[in-house]
């Protein structure tokens, strides 16, 4: 039943027009609603929001306003704690370069073998720059655990940790993990990436405890070029920029500089108006078609998948055993390479990623180089997965010789 009602949503991609579109986690399709409001946009109100005293400027200047209040809105949060970045990459840089102060030599930094290198390498970099101890918390693929909260201590500034892996996911219990590192440590900065989490289960920053989010608008049917950054207001307001120009000043001399007040003083330059809109458009879509129902038939599209992959000889799935996971699998079939079992979905306009997924640490401790990984969406049916798996036989037969 559920199936059907994230289904019926598909002719409102158009790109998904013959494909098997089942990449989601790298990015998603765009609805027309989205595609129609930044074209629209174009056509009419195009300005520079927050420069122009004209009605155009000051009509974009709302649009982005709002745009700010529904995202802040969806995950619980209020306007001022939401800042627009480039992408979720961008809004960790930014925030790993803005958190500096608060380590050094003596402390330490935890993330985990899960995350993809966007919460991960800025954590690794700073702490080498810094001279801080990385502790990364280790994968136990036997009981698909990651406790981070063990690598947590007394000197621990700051912590790093996925809501769902791009990989595996695999969901770990955030808001436990938390209420441990808060009793353990009360003043480390609780960095959570939601990237992937967002789009498959509906998202509360004030009761996970979060002290920081970040996710990217692509991957949740928005534009390409919109990051968001979340942050407890107390904690941005200490934040310090570090990128500098025009739309964050309060006012320059030859000599000195101040900010204006947030959410600008962390968003220099000229904001992205169109992918903001854009942004705030796709939460609406969500929101009109009921987007808990759509994550729940994702979640039984994901059982069938398991399902029918379960019955390809050969075909080894990494977790979805024991621990909660989202509508994201990762495979390998055989010994065969996952560029070639891709390569040949592609024939068919099957479109699944192969390879490491940007998270190269997980895939060490797993032991294998790459993996083969589907992602659902709403949008996706049972006629996908079929395709899907008449096309990994198809590979399998010719790269397996079975
Ligand atoms: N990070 C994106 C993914 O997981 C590209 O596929």
């Amino acid at each position: 039943m559920l199936i059907k009602t994230g289904a019926k949503l598909k002719k409102d991609f158009p790109a998904l027009a013959g494909k098997v579109y089942i990449d989601n986690a790298a990015t998603t399709q765009k609805p027309k609603q989205v595609i129609d409001a930044i074209s629209y946009y174009y056509e009419t109100d195009n300005s520079n929001a927050h420069s122009g005293i004209y009605v155009a400027s000051e009509n974009t200047a709302k649009l982005v306003d709002q745009a700010r209040a529904d995202v802040a809105a969806f995950i619980n949060a209020r306007s001022e704690e939401i800042i627009f970045t480039r992408n979720a990459t961008d809004s960790f840089n930014m925030l790993a370069d803005s958190l500096k102060k608060f380590t050094g030599p003596g402390n330490n930094i935890v993330t985990t073998e899960l995350e993809h290198h966007s919460n991960f390498v800025p954590w690794q970099q700073i702490a080498t720059e810094l001279g801080a101890e990385f502790r990364v918390a280790k994968y136990n693929e036997t009981n698909e655990t990651i406790n981070p909260e063990k690598y947590v201590d007394a000197r621990t500034k700051i912590v790093a940790l996925t809501g769902m892996s791009n990989v595996t996911g695999i969901v770990p219990d955030v808001e436990k993990i938390i209420k441990v590192i808060r009793q353990k440590n009360k003043a480390a900065i609780i960095v959570l990436d939601i990237t992937q989490l967002v789009a498959h289960e509906k998202i509360d920053v004030k009761k996970l405890d979060c002290d920081f989010a970040c996710f990217s608008a692509h991957k949740l049917y928005g534009p390409g070029g919109v990051g968001i950054l979340y942050g407890k207001q107390e904690l941005l307001e200490q934040l310090e920029p570090t990128r500098f120009g025009g739309g964050m000043i309060r006012k320059v001399t030859n000599s000195e500089s101040s900010w204006a007040d947030l959410p600008d003083r962390l968003e220099p330059g000229t904001v992205n108006a169109e992918g903001i809109i854009g942004t705030g458009v796709a939460i609406k879509y969500l929101k009109d078609n009921n987007y808990s129902e759509l994550f729940a038939s994702e979640n039984e599209l994901r059982d069938y998948a398991l399902e029918k992959l379960r019955e390809i000889n050969g075909l080894k799935i990494i977790g979805h055993k024991k621990q909660k996971h989202g509508p994201v699998i990762a495979f390998l079939i055989d010994d065969v390479h996952p560029h070639d079992v891709a390569t040949i979905c592609a024939r068919s306009n099957v479109c699944i990623r192969a390879g490491s997924h940007c998270a190269h640490p997980f895939h060490q401790r797993l032991g294998i180089p790459a993996t083969l990984r589907i992602s659902l969406s709403f949008y996706n049916d049972r006629k996908d997965v079929d395709k899907l798996i008449d096309s990994l036989n198809v590979a399998k037969k010719i790269l397996s010789g079975d």
